[in-house]
């Protein structure tokens, strides 16, 4: 889809045709205009404030003694007056390269954002982002509009879980994407005992560690969901340490029957050591192989992820109807196989990784630490993870106030240094404002945002109001209004 490519924002690609260039043009003659209408009608009054001089220092008869001002453009609002107005939104622009999301709808420039660009500018100290807004606000199409136009410039975007499967078109426009669809008769697999890939660097034997230890780590994980949290005791820790030793040096892509069966009849040597402690563990893993979660987990992964594959996504639509801890083992499963891709330190991969209907995911309290360890990874694995959730009461369904849950999850958004706020209701935003630090002007700018706009606060002090900019080519990819239409 190089049409659609083409028609990325602010992308200039390496090699383009004419017809392509003329539509970039267009586009771009497109986007200014559409600036222009955004800009605010002047202030008589306050224009008749001093202006700021745009020499080497400001006029010391009009009291603007210090740095120079920026030098504006005509069209531009001057900045005593948007330091006077709408002091809290009075920024001079990021300074980064990005992908443009929108319009700055204060200063009527473009808005552009690079998760890795605004750290490396020092505007943030990590790469979390989080989006919150009501039902139908412009949440995902914010995200996509993101995460599409990140992929223009190199970045590369994972949808952790996609319950309503919106994302599968973008990823389909996009090209060079894997899409695995789960749930009960449907074609994905993701083996639980898929390891990931194999670092660069990792000979055999290294390789037959890291494995191990993946998997086992997954394994105890799912165990753990399939048994209601039960911690494995001695005997059947070392009872699937050795049947997971065993599969590994036997197959070289082991799948859940064969670590059930050697669960289930282990070696002579083994059974002198752990007896029949196995067989319990099996007959838990059963339920990978038979009943609501067969078919799913219990076959080699055909989710594999090719080094230039642009984006990722796990379509979940499918686990809709199933069981909350259905959905819960899935998620586990699901997140420890991306994890295992996308934290390959030897490749240059920077990911985006976005969990869609984020307040769903979190119901499930191994999904949550999943997510609270990617926040505080993102760093060293190069991700940039983005929550999306509709508001503060979304956390009533993790638990009580002040349970540790509940807490990780809080955690989870005010860590956030990118904050994407579309319209909340009124009555939430005192807690959201303690939660996100709101001012409290941005706390009646919140309740007052319009479809597609958003407040957007980078870092600790920095804060635009952006309407997210789509074109033709993106709506037509992007647009969820037809089914809510009815
Ligand atoms: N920036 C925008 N420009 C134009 N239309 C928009 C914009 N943002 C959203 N819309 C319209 O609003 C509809 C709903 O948007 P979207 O699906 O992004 O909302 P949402 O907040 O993700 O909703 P939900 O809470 O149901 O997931 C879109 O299909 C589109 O028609
Ligand atoms: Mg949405």
């Amino acid at each position: 889809m190089s049409e659609t490519t083409g028609q990325i924002l602010g992308v200039r690609p390496a090699r383009e045709s004419r017809t392509q260039r003329k539509a970039r043009k267009n586009l771009e003659r497109l986007v200014r205009a559409e600036a222009r209408a955004a800009m605010p009608t002047p202030e008589p009054v306050l224009d008749d404030m001093p202006r700021a001089t745009t020499g080497r220092w400001g006029s010391q008869s009009l009291g603007l003694w210090g740095p120079p001002a920026p030098s504006l453009p005509s069209h531009r609002i001057t900045s005593p007056r948007l330091g006077v107005a709408t002091p809290f939104l009075a920024e001079s622009g990021l300074g980064v390269r990005g992908a443009v999301v929108g319009i700055d709808e204060e200063s009527g420039g473009l808005f552009s954002l690079d998760p890795w660009e605004l750290y490396r500018a020092g505007h943030t100290t990590g790469t979390s982002l989080l989006c919150i807004g009501n039902v139908g606000t412009g949440k995902s199409t914010t995200n996509k509009a993101l995460a599409a136009r990140l992929v223009a410039l190199g970045r590369k975007v994972a949808v952790a879980s996609d319950p309503k499967a919106e994302w599968v078109r973008v990823a389909q426009a996009l090209g060079a994407a894997g899409i695995v669809e789960i749930g009960p008769g449907r074609p994905g697999r993701v083996n639980v005992l898929d390891a990931g890939p194999r670092p660069h660097d990792a000979d055999d034997a290294a390789w037959a560690q890291i494995a191990f230890q993946r998997r086992r780590t997954t394994v105890a994980a799912v165990l753990s969901q399939l048994r209601g949290a039960a911690q494995l005791d001695p005997f059947e820790a070392t009872a699937l340490d050795l049947a997971l030793e065993h599969v590994g040096r036997t197959s070289s892509v082991p799948v859940v029957a064969a670590l059930i069966q050697a669960l289930l009849a282990p070696a002579d040597d083994a059974r002198k050591i752990v007896g029949d402690a196995g067989a319990s563990l099996a007959l838990s893993l059963r339920r990978l192989t038979m009943g609501d979660l067969a078919g799913m987990f219990d076959a080699p992964s055909t989710a594999v992820l090719d080094p230039s594959m642009r984006m990722f996504v796990f379509d979940t639509s499918a686990l809709l109807s199933s069981s909350a801890d259905a959905l819960a083992i899935a998620s586990t499963i699901t997140s420890a196989w991306l994890n295992y891709v996308i934290h390959d330190k030897s490749s240059r991969d920077f990911w985006m990784i976005v969990q869609e209907e984020g307040w769903s995911a979190m119901r499930d309290p191994k999904t949550v630490e999943q997510m609270d360890e990617r926040v505080r990874m993102a760093g060293e694995w190069g991700i940039a993870p983005m929550l999306i959730m509709h508001e503060l009461k979304d956390l009533d369904m993790i638990g009580p106030p002040d349970s540790p849950q509940r807490n990780q999850a809080l955690g989870l958004m005010s860590k956030a240094q990118v904050k994407i706020i579309h319209r909340q209701s009124r009555e939430t935003v005192p807690d959201l404002a303690v939660t996100l630090g709101l001012t409290e002007r941005e706390q009646e700018l919140v309740v007052r945002l319009r479809q597609g706009q958003a407040l957007w606060k980078i870092g600790a002090d920095k804060a635009f109001r952006v309407r997210t900019l789509i074109t033709d080519v993106d709506r037509a990819v992007f647009d969820t209004s037809a089914r809510r239409a009815g």
